[in-house]
């Protein structure tokens, strides 16, 4: 049987602790503060008899929980969690204050979101038997616990930490150490991107999260996420990933955050951030529904490219009615493929995806912008953009058209993959920089994205959908238009790409 210990009862100890007493686990719960001890427990206690309800555990199952009041009493743990406040010196202090209390083989378990392991474990009097385990907020009911093997970390701790966390009932992934480890730093380039985008004013942070939400099936979009994490907490571990990486381009915390925070405008918990929440916690409309398909005018349409983008379109187009034509006099021509089309036939109104070249930098004339991302069957939004001479009657082709096809529109300033297509693709590259420098495997990237953070699909599944071609001719289209080293494409990104494998492969 584990003896399992959790120091700090807050938030996530007892969540853990309630975890433990669960699956059986002796649970020593300690916590320096009387109050939060008792506070602790009883939220385990109360945890455990909703679960007893749901017949979920046995009904002894708050007997394997035992609050402790010293430090000491943690002596018979084989695994201690420490959930103490995200103080790096206090839990340094810890864990040094731990090696004495417990035995030599005593596994030391960090559930730091941000501080780096390696760092802590080097307070520890067997800095090997440190480990990370994070846990999501709330433990409970999140499915995911991410390891971190700090640079000392034996593997017979990890393995230990992954025993102990499957035996909770969690799907376990296991992550380098470094800044946001694995899933925090793969999630980073949401809000990241999100920023940059509200920065350079190509959309309104309303459009930017329903663009996020119907364009890509995102629950909630990112500026409504920093204002539930809290705008200030967003802004602190955007300093702490810059200080980390010293200066990484791509993890430069954003001016607006800045100006977010000293205004005092925090977001949810402060009625006002990007949103002014009203007292019944309203802040936006509802989205509207998508079209219903159209029985179209079988008009002519030359819809040119190759990849899966152009043949998921070709196929939409064709069940709304569309005769495709691949040349000859047609009405509309949607240039669709990731490279713009060497020479599309004239004479009709021209609709170009903007992935590898923003509308302006392509130099055509009149033509109106478009990105959106496969698979098709979660897009419910496509959105547009137009330079000051693009005329209306081609704008208003390129509404009939989508509109036709099944997806809201939603106008937007022009840009290499405008909104969607910047986050997603720099969150496929976010991860290709993570694998490729082994801070984790692809699958795990995936799962950690998808259970951690409740992305719809994790950014290595996005870059088979989309196709790593598309998602390069984004990436350097933005490093061509703006010459920024935070656009600079992963190099297992590129490779990949070139090779036409997988970023699984
Ligand atoms: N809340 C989250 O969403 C979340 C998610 C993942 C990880 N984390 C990490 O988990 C840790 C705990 O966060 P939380 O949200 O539960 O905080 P919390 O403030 O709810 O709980 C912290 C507890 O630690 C106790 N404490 C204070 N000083 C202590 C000491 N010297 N030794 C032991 N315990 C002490 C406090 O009394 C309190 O009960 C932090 O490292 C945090 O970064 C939090």
């Amino acid at each position: 049987m584990t003896v399992l210990g959790v120091v700090g009862a807050g938030t996530m100890g007892a969540g853990i602790a309630q975890l433990g007493a669960a699956a059986g686990m002796r649970t020593l719960l300690h916590d320096p503060i009387p109050e939060a001890l008792e506070r602790g427990a009883e939220r385990v206690r109360s945890g455990l008899a909703e679960w007893v309800e749901k017949g979920r555990v046995g009904a002894d199952a708050a007997t394997w929980l035992e609050p402790v009041s010293s430090l000491d009493e943690l002596a018979p743990c084989e695994l201690v969690i420490e959930a103490a406040p995200e103080r790096a010196e206090l839990k340094r202090d810890l864990f040094g204050a731990l090696s004495l209390a417990c035995g030599d083989d005593v596994v030391l378990a960090t559930n730091t979101s941000s501080i780096p392991v390696t760092s802590l474990a080097s307070a520890a009097a067997r800095p090997e038997n440190v480990v990370g385990m994070h846990f999501f907020n709330p433990p409970p009911l999140m499915p995911l616990l991410e390891v971190i093997r700090a640079d000392q970390s034996t593997d017979r701790v990890v393995e230990r930490a992954t025993e102990v966390g499957k035996a909770m009932g969690k799907h376990v992934i296991i992550a380098a150490d470094g800044p946001g480890f694995l899933v925090n730093r793969c999630g980073r380039p949401f809000s990241g991107e999100g920023l940059r985008l509200l920065q350079e004013r190509v959309a309104t942070h309303e459009q930017i999260d329903r663009i996020c939400r119907l364009g890509g099936g995102f629950r909630m979009g990112p500026f409504e996420l920093m204002d539930l994490v809290g705008i200030d907490v967003g802004f602190e571990v955007a300093k702490s990933f810059n200080e980390l990486s010293f200066g990484e381009p791509r993890w430069r915390p954003s001016p607006i955050q800045a100006r977010m925070a000293a205004a005092g405008r925090l977001g949810r918990k402060s009625g006002r951030g990007y949103y002014e929440y009203g007292e019944d916690g309203s802040y936006r409309p509802t989205d509207p529904n998508p079209p219903s398909p159209a029985d179209t005018e079988a008009i002519a349409v030359a819809l040119l490219g190759e990849g899966p983008l152009p043949d998921a379109l070709r196929e939409r187009a064709r069940s709304a009615g569309y005769e495709l034509r691949a040349g000859g006099p047609v009405e509309l021509v949607v240039d669709a493929g990731p490279q713009p089309h060497a020479s599309p036939p004239g004479g009709a109104p021209l609709i170009v995806l903007c992935a590898a070249r923003s509308l302006a930098a392509r130099g055509e004339q009149g033509a109106v912008g478009f990105h959106l991302l496969p698979p098709l069957d979660d897009a419910k939004l496509v959105e547009l953009t137009r330079l000051h001479i693009t005329q209306q009657f081609a704008c208003e082709a390129a509404e009939r058209f989508f509109v036709s096809l099944g997806f809201v529109t939603e106008w937007v300033e022009d840009a290499p993959g405008l909104v969607l297509g910047r986050v997603v693709s720099q969150l496929v590259n976010e991860a290709a920089f993570a694998i490729g420098e082994g801070v984790g495997s692809a699958d795990d990237v995936d799962t950690g994205l998808t259970l951690g953070l409740s992305h719809p699909r994790g950014p290595v599944a996005w870059s088979d959908a989309i196709g790593l071609e598309h998602v390069l001719a984004v990436l350097d289209g933005l490093w061509h238009e703006l010459h920024e080293e935070r656009y600079r494409a992963a190099p297992l990104l590129r490779r990949a790409a070139a090779l036409g494998r997988s970023l699984r492969a």
